[in-house]
């Protein structure tokens, strides 16, 4: 009797497990599944696109076939209990690789909450103006995902937002400046945008200048002598050489405006033609105690227009001081010394005369 009193009980559970969850059957917006499948469709999958070791393609396992179409389902897909409609999109780290503008269909999905699309490719998409119609955004997170450009206006209609994370993208801050653009979303706690991404003509720059030279000689004896460069990487995304040792950017513009690889075990020649001299931002440039084989200091270094302090010293710099070491007006140190250099024509005086905010001088033989 008790027994069978236990089955009724468990019976009538069980029905009402059964009956309570048909009563909250998938609850969805065909509208926001098709938004999402086409926004899926917007992009390939490629495993450069992302960095994190534990990335991996969500969008591979959604479907959109006979009934399965709910995208609350979907990973990375976040759907409101009670309305369904889609609240969070989390696809950070999942090899999403292509360009995205305000014609995505993303922006449909007006409802959402939280957009986390971190570590992807987007390909130097300008961060898309649409952006400005997910009004009830509260996090955004595009850290290290490839957008480049200007942020738009169109970011400071995020009223709601209390965390925006825009950190390692080559992104400009100069018209509006990045403190207007936020200057209205008061509810912001946690703001991220450091500094931005170094610009891929520079990073390439610098790296065929690297590769223009072997490593050589005995790092043993100082720990100030090692290899710098050897450390630097140029892959999938971790080529931001703002990072790279001996490498300085500017925090707002992210142009390389510093570079020491001095004590670096360089073993080449150099001239007119290396990528150095494409680096038309740096202010300091010090190559101390490496071996440039006995080149000549390249005339190209003129083009470096914005230097303010060259230190090439003990670097096996051979032959005539080139003229354009006159055309450097923004000096202030320049250091030559200990390289077999000749001073005939035209005399060291000429070379510096116009050279007149030099304060150290340091040496130039
Ligand atoms: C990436 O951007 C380049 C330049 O705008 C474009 O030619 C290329 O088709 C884009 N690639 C993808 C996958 O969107
Ligand atoms: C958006 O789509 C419209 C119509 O398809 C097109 O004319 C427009 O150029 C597109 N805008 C962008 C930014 O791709
Ligand atoms: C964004 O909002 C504007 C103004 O409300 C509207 O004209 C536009 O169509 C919206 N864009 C998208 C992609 O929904
Ligand atoms: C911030 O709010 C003020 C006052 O409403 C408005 O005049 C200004 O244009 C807003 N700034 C931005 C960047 O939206
Ligand atoms: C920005 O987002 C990335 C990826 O989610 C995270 O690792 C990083 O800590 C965030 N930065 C800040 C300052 O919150
Ligand atoms: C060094 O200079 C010599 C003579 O000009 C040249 O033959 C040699 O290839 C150079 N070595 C390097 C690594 O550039
Ligand atoms: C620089 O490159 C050009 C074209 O590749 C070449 O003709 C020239 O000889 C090179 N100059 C030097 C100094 O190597
Ligand atoms: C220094 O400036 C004067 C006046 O502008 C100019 O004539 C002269 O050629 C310059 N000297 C050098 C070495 O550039």
């Amino acid at each position: 009797m008790l027994m069978h009193l236990l089955f009724l009980l468990s019976c009538s559970h069980l029905f009402i497990l059964t009956n309570s969850s048909s009563s909250t059957q998938p609850l969805y917006h065909e509208d926001e599944s098709s938004a999402l499948w086409q926004f899926k469709e917007s992009f390939s999958i490629s495993e450069h696109a992302s960095d994190d070791p534990s990335a991996y393609p969500k969008v591979a396992s959604w479907k959109l076939q006979g009934e399965s179409n709910d995208c609350c389902l979907w990973d990375g897909v976040e759907c409101d209990e009670g309305t369904g409609h889609v609240i969070g999109l989390d696809l950070s780290s999942s090899f999403l690789y292509g360009s995205i503008n305000s014609n995505s269909s993303l922006f449909r999905l007006a409802h959402l909450q939280r957009l986390h699309l971190a570590d992807n490719n987007f390909n130097y998409s300008q961060i898309p103006p649409a952006i400005g119609n997910l009004s009830e955004l509260r996090s955004l997170n595009l850290f290290l995902s490839l957008f480049s450009g200007q942020i738009p206006l169109e970011i400071s209609m995020l009223t709601q937002l209390t965390s925006l994370n825009l950190s390692l993208n080559p992104l400009k801050l100069h018209k509006p400046s990045f403190g207007t653009l936020v200057q209205n979303l008061t509810r912001i706690s946690e703001l991220s945008l450091s500094n931005p991404l170094c610009h891929e003509d520079e990073s390439s720059a610098l790296w065929q200048f690297k590769q223009s030279f072997s490593i050589s000689g005995d790092a043993s004896n100082d720990p100030s002598t090692y290899p710098k460069v050897a450390s630097w990487k140029l892959q999938g995304q971790s080529n931001d050489c703002c990072l790279w040792d001996g490498v300085e950017c500017d925090e707002g513009t992210g142009h390389i405006i510093g570079l020491d690889l001095s004590s670096s075990l360089l073993y080449g020649s150099i001239n007119s033609n290396s990528s150095l001299f494409h680096l038309a931002h740096l202010q300091r440039l010090h190559l101390v105690d490496n071996d440039f084989n006995y080149s000549q200091i390249p005339s190209a270094i003129g083009n470096l227009a914005e230097l303010r302090s060259l230190d090439l010293s003990f670097s096996l710099f051979n032959g005539q001081i080139p003229l354009e070491i006159s055309m450097l007006t923004q000096l202030t140190s320049l250091d030559l010394s200990f390289n077999p250099l000749k001073l005939h024509e035209p005399s060291l005086g000429t070379l510096v005369q116009n050279l007149t905010r030099i304060s150290e001088l340091l040496s130039l033989m």
